[in-house]
């Protein structure tokens, strides 16, 4: 069953059914201020950082599942009735939500009166705008009583849903004319508010919780909208929130619109109040004036289209599967976008209360972001490699308000240190800015200590160098990619997490995956070293690596594919002699992109092992045979039920690591196979199964030894993301950026004929069109370049400015 269907013109997907199978939501915002909305009108506003500046409180795990949000209450005669559906969930005559690129429309229609609401925030403002018309139909005249509601969020959302002893008595608002501030300890140490404005005069308001809704109804039935006025209550403490009361008379055929503004607001200390107690509102007054007509809201939101027309345009294709298409063309790269504003901190899994943004999580987050807006990604790249210490090691994740690295969720974690090799080459080989390596780079952002970013690389590289254990393999750490494989755990206590409770001292465990990690990117970094001229340092790397390489051939093969690694006591992990978990995707997928004994066959075999073993119908899992009972030496993984998160779930983040090591082999068919099997706009159909949205990736799909295979959950918040991004654009339809120029290696299915991408890449546009006459996998017979023929893959950089016709003809 389906409960919607893309629009790809309008970039959209169409939601027609409000009760999906779980809220399908979408993010606005794309810079400093941020919503997040759902089908039905649920959700919360932030700014910068979900939870240091929480404006509108959201209830996790609520029941029902999705409750809270920035709510409309339409009362028309008899009827009350909500344009998104809920909170009121009367049945309506129409129901539409439209998820679009950093925008949501809702369209509805109840007894003749037609409601749209479109929420966006426009570009570089910190305000969210709610565009509200309303029509009437009908051949009588109407009059509409329309009330809005958001809650107020005591600032710090984790504080503000523990601490009720303080928080209590702390609220405070105040109401001039239409518009609602919030400003809870503003006469303390903040120095921002909020405020919540319409473009009409109101007809009365309330900012106090309970006498909105009274104390024993839900959401669904407010008292005040039960007797069709508002209370004009002030709220003192408690649970402040803002709702306007606007009654509207809207004579046959008549529309209103009317334009709602959620704002945030800084002032400088000396200019916070205009008199005792009264906060200073011009900043506000500024923002609303910004806004206050159709036109200016429209031009708004048509700026917004050009913003996505422009970052979308940089890669596009044209293949003959528009469920390809539109994941490519539109909904990957939006998810790639948001990953990379929101790293792992606020979905409707993650809580923005927990994570900040993550060291190998954010690193990873720009291969599928770099090419749309390469200045942010540098920054970000900065920013992340400021949080690092001198011998390589990191904070595991910083808070994007101080931007100051904290342990919060752990830390040494011994893959961490070379994401940053990755991120930063992948910036250089877009956008040819060398700087980078130069730019100084604090350690442990202290200023003092900072050296040029490359040192940073060099750290990345050393770190792991400096930490092998007995086989001459990196020691794991904490844990590596999988947060989950904790060797040097050993907890018995339920209370403690496994993420922060202390190690024993791991002298031994060690990872053939970051082993196969440091083979991928030691590679690259010696590679980096020889375009600026290091061929010392690049010599020396290279031993290095090699030396890697050996020891993965002699200590890290089981016969048929690659360990996982060695446990604390010395003992093999992912091996045909271990009744559970005998083999894991993990150190396949970077073994195999290393290439680590491909002559000797070592990585066919262990790709063959990958599809015998661990393929299912729903995508690749983690680990198999899934551990069935708590193994105290491995730690959390073996907590998981089998089947699900990294014990045996398809973790969709490692799939296209194993896509990437199947291009490298040639093998299109497969590669693609593993690609559809996860891509969501293959999975609209199985969306009641699925559960998730079928237009963003996600984490984690329940795997074959579940209890419902098939069965998703935490989508938006993944690496999964930028990988998927990245092995379909730069390896299945293989149009890679290097150093020199753009690389054309495309492996793909035998049966397609071709497609076409343009591609922008340093400034030129490149028209690509492969034929695939022979139908071949991976091969190429003869590229055009501009009409000349060319030898080898690798197009040179072209003329800025100018669009330049590549015809490649594979075979
Ligand atoms: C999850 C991991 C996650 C980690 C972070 C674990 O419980 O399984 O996927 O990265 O928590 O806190
Ligand atoms: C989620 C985390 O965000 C990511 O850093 C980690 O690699 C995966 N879980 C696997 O454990």
């Amino acid at each position: 069953m389906n409960y919607g269907h893309f629009d790809d013109k309008n970039r959209e997907y169409v939601i027609t059914n409000p009760k999906t199978p779980y809220p399908w939501i979408n993010y606005l915002g794309n810079d400093d201020f941020f919503s997040l909305t759902s089908n039905t009108a649920g959700g919360y506003t932030f700014y910068k950082d979900a939870k240091f500046r929480r404006l509108t409180r959201y209830r996790y795990n609520n029941i029902p599942i999705d409750n809270g949000g920035k709510y409309f209450y339409i009362k028309d005669g008899g009827t009350t009735w909500s344009p998104g559906w809920k909170p009121v969930k009367t049945e309506l005559d129409h129901y539409e939500c439209r998820h679009g690129m950093s925008y949501t429309k809702f369209k509805s229609s109840k007894n003749e009166l037609e409601a749209e609401v479109v929420q966006f925030i426009p570009i570089g403002f910190w305000g969210e705008i709610q565009k509200v018309s309303l029509k009437n139909t009908s051949s009588v005249k109407k009059d509409i009583k329309l009330f809005s509601f958001i809650e107020w969020c005591l600032w710090n959302a984790e504080d503000d849903m523990t601490n009720f002893q303080r928080n209590f008595s702390t609220g405070e608002v105040e109401v001039k004319d239409s518009v609602i501030y919030h400003k809870t300890e503003f006469k303390e140490r903040r120095n921002h508010y909020a405020f919540y404005s319409v473009n009409e005069t109101i007809q009365g308001f309330d900012t106090d919780r309970e006498t909105f809704l009274g104390l024993y109804n839900d959401l669904d039935k407010p008292d005040v909208v039960g007797e069709g006025h508002s209370k004009n209550s002030l709220a003192h403490g408690w649970s402040p929130i803002a709702s306007h009361y606007l009654e509207i008379e809207l004579p046959p055929g008549a529309e209103k619109e009317l334009i709602f503004m959620l704002g945030y607001v800084e002032v400088e200390k000396d200019q916070k109040w205009e008199s005792k107690l009264v906060i200073n509102k011009q900043p506000a007054q500024k923002m609303i004036s910004a806004f206050d007509t159709t036109e200016k809201v429209d031009r708004a939101l048509e700026e917004l289209r050009i913003y996505w027309d422009n970052l979308l345009g940089k890669v596009s294709i044209k293949s003959k599967d528009p469920r390809l298409d539109r994941m490519v063309n539109i909904w990957n790269q939006y998810q790639c976008m948001v990953t990379f504003n929101m790293s792992r901190s606020a979905s409707f899994f993650e809580s923005g209360i927990g994570r900040g943004m993550g060291f190998r999580d954010s690193n990873q987050d720009l291969i599928g972001f770099v090419h749309q807006i390469p200045e942010r990604a540098r920054e970000r790249i900065v920013d992340i490699a400021s949080t690092q210490f001198e011998d390589g090691s990191c904070y595991h994740q910083y808070q994007p308000l101080t931007k100051k690295g904290n342990a919060a969720v752990g830390g040494n974690f011994n893959d961490d240190p070379l994401w940053l090799i990755l991120s930063t080459t992948a910036y250089i080989k877009e956008t040819g800015d060398y700087s980078l390596l130069e730019e100084m780079v604090p350690f442990d952002n202290d200023a003092s200590r900072a050296k040029p970013h490359f040192e940073h690389l060099k750290a990345s590289f050393y770190h792991v160098v400096e930490n092998l254990g007995p086989h001459k393999l990196p020691l794991i750490g904490r844990a590596d990619w999988n947060d989950c494989l904790n060797l040097n755990c050993f907890s018995e206590d339920p209370n403690e997490s496994f993420q922060t409770t202390e190690n024993e001292k791991g002298g031994v465990a060690e990872s053939l995956m970051i082993a196969g990690l440091f083979v991928v990117y030691g590679k690259e970094h010696v590679k980096l070293c020889r375009q600026i001229g290091k061929d010392k340092e690049a010599d020396e790397a290279q031993l290095y690596v090699e030396a890697m390489i050996d020891a993965v051939e002699e200590h890290g093969w089981d016969g048929e594919w690659y360990l996982r690694a060695y446990d604390h006591f010395g003992k093999k992990i992912g091996t045909s002699e271990n009744e559970e978990g005998k083999i894991f995707i993990e150190s396949q997928g970077w073994c195999s992109m290393a290439e680590i004994g491909k002559d000797k066959g070592m990585v066919e075999k262990s790709l063959n092992a990958v599809k015998e073993h661990l393929d299912c119908d729903y995508g690749i899992v983690l680990n198999y045979p899934a551990f069935t009972k708590y193994y105290i030496e491995y730690g959390e993984i073996s907590t998981y039920p089998a089947g699900y998160k990294e014990n045996g779930g398809i973790f969709c983040h490692n799939n296209p690591w194993i896509m990437i090591a199947e291009t490298q082999l040639g093998r299109g068919d497969r590669a693609f196979e593993y690609y559809s099997k996860i891509a969501p706009s293959y999975l609209e159909d199985l969306s009641e199964l699925h559960k998730v949205e079928p237009y963003v990736y996600c984490q984690m799909i329940a795997g074959k030894e579940a209890n419902k295979p098939g069965e998703a959950k935490n989508s938006w918040l993944s690496g999964t993301a930028s990988w998927n991004f990245y092995a379909i654009t730069q390896y299945i339809l293989g149009i890679r950026p290097d150093y020199q120029g753009l690389i054309i290696d495309p492996c793909i299915p035998k049966a397609w004929d071709g497609f076409r991408m343009i591609r922008t890449f340093r400034e030129a546009t490149y028209d690509i069109d492969i034929s695939n006459p022979d139908h071949v996998s991976k091969g190429i017979k003869q590229i055009f370049v501009n009409g000349n023929p060319l030898e080898g893959n690798l197009i040179p950089l072209l003329a800025k400015g100018k669009v330049h016709q590549i015809k490649v003809v594979m075979g």
